[in-house]
């Protein structure tokens, strides 16, 4: 089974799926991060792990359709069969969505359809919800709207400051989403896809 991870960032969930692998918890292997984001710190990450990295720039591209084709073929060349975005910040395209349709999951942190977008946990924060989460959902063409695959509530207290809720969202998304992705390949090897 093996996986791209697609980040833009720090990479906290990329960290939490390379542990739940060699804890034994997660079947599959990270055999490739692509990131959009040259100075990000997962890509760092991924160099001392030995991950193999496909790393770009958007704006040396004439538009979406050139840098997702170019994506597809270094997942290809991997043999990939999953693409796992864990604070990749772009909506994937029609060229990627595609060739990977079904394959694509996302974590966003609130319980969708609350909140989507930019900021999710200070959307819920300032909107003042007793309860938020995090949702794990298979990617569409929509900004995080596609169908729902785990969610996990978390209580708001009033005592609870943005960086709390922040912590405790992140401990939550990094035990869902290794669990969601051994259930989700699991289930679908099971089918015999
Ligand atoms: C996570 O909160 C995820 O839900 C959101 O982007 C963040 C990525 O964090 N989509 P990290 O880079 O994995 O630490």
């Amino acid at each position: 089974n093996k996986i791209a991870i697609f980040a833009s960032g720090t990479g906290s969930n990329y960290d939490a799926i390379i542990a739940a692998i060699q804890a034994g918890e997660l079947d599959c292997e990270v055999a490739l991060l692509v990131s959009d984001k040259p100075a990000a710190k997962v890509i760092e990450k991924a160099k001392q792990n030995q991950t193999p990295t496909f790393v770009f720039d958007p704006r040396q591209y004439p538009d979406k359709a050139a840098f997702e084709q170019e994506i597809v073929e270094q997942l290809q060349v991997n043999n990939i069969e999953w693409i796992v975005l864990a604070g990749y910040m772009r909506l994937v395209g029609p060229t990627l969505l595609h060739e990977y349709e079904g394959r694509i999951l996302n974590i966003h942190p609130s319980l969708l359809p609350a909140f989507p977008g930019l900021d999710a946990i200070g959307q819920a924060a300032r909107a003042g919800v007793k309860i938020t989460g995090v949702t794990i959902h298979y990617v569409d063409e929509g900004m995080d709207t596609g169908t729902i695959i785990a969610q996990e509530a978390l209580p708001v207290t009033n005592e609870m400051t943005e960086v709390d809720l922040q912590k405790q969202i992140q401990r939550i998304e990094h035990k869902l989403y290794p669990q969601t992705i051994q259930q989700v390949i699991l289930h679908t090897n099971r089918k015999g896809n």
